[in-house]
């Protein structure tokens, strides 16, 4: 990888062609029960792109990575959400390239908001460890219905649902902004 051309962006209409292998890569994903990655439609990540809201990586021009972001509870609350890394190009420190350019822009964004997200990788609660996000239970997120929806498309809903929405796979963590102002 030392020797590739690695581009980690805020995605744009010209990443729209990008769209179908971005939704078959999380689909094939998402096979892997307990990988927690909930399914997206076409135009979802099509709007994120055009609003300016996702980060892609490619490589050589090739598709790398993606995740996204979206504010929740009157802008009170961002998500990252989404994060996937094409199985070939894992474990060269993408996701975490990602992950920090996706902070960024949620902070630019929108900077008086509380950073969270659901996560049941590894991986990710590294990351975000690292970038100042801390565990926290469920209640401390956002209650805006519209969010918890986006939970259906995920393989392990039904525990989601069996424990009303105290627990699930996934693991919360927040960024609060103002501890760090
Ligand atoms: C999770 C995923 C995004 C990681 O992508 P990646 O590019 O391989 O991750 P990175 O190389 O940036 O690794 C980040 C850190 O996590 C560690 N890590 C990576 N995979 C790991 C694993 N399976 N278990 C434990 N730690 C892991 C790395 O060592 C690295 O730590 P370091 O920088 O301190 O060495 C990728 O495996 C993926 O797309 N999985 C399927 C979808 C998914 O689970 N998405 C997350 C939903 S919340």
């Amino acid at each position: 990888m030392s020797d590739n051309k690695i581009e980690v962006t805020v995605a744009g209409e010209g990443h729209v062609k990008f769209v179908p292998t971005i939704l078959q890569t999380i689909e094939d994903a998402t096979k892997v029960r307990g990988t927690g990655i909930a399914k997206r439609t076409h135009e979802y990540v099509e709007q994120k792109m055009r609003e300016g809201k996702a980060i892609i990586a490619l490589v050589d021009g090739e598709f790398a990575g993606f995740c996204y972001i979206e504010s929740w509870g009157n802008k009170q609350y961002v998500a990252n959400s989404g994060l996937i890394v094409a199985e070939k190009f894992r474990g060269h420190g993408l996701a975490r390239k990602i992950k920090e350019k996706s902070f960024e822009l949620s902070r630019e964004k929108f900077p008086d908001a509380k950073l969270f997200g659901l996560t049941s990788g590894a991986a990710v609660m590294k990351i975000n460890t690292d970038l100042g996000y801390v565990p926290v239970t469920f209640a401390e997120l956002t209650d805006d219905e519209a969010f918890w929806r986006g939970c259906q498309g995920c393989v392990n809903y039904d525990i989601l649902q069996r424990t009303e929405r105290r627990y699930c796979i996934c693991t919360a963590m927040l960024y609060d902004q103002d501890k760090h102002k």
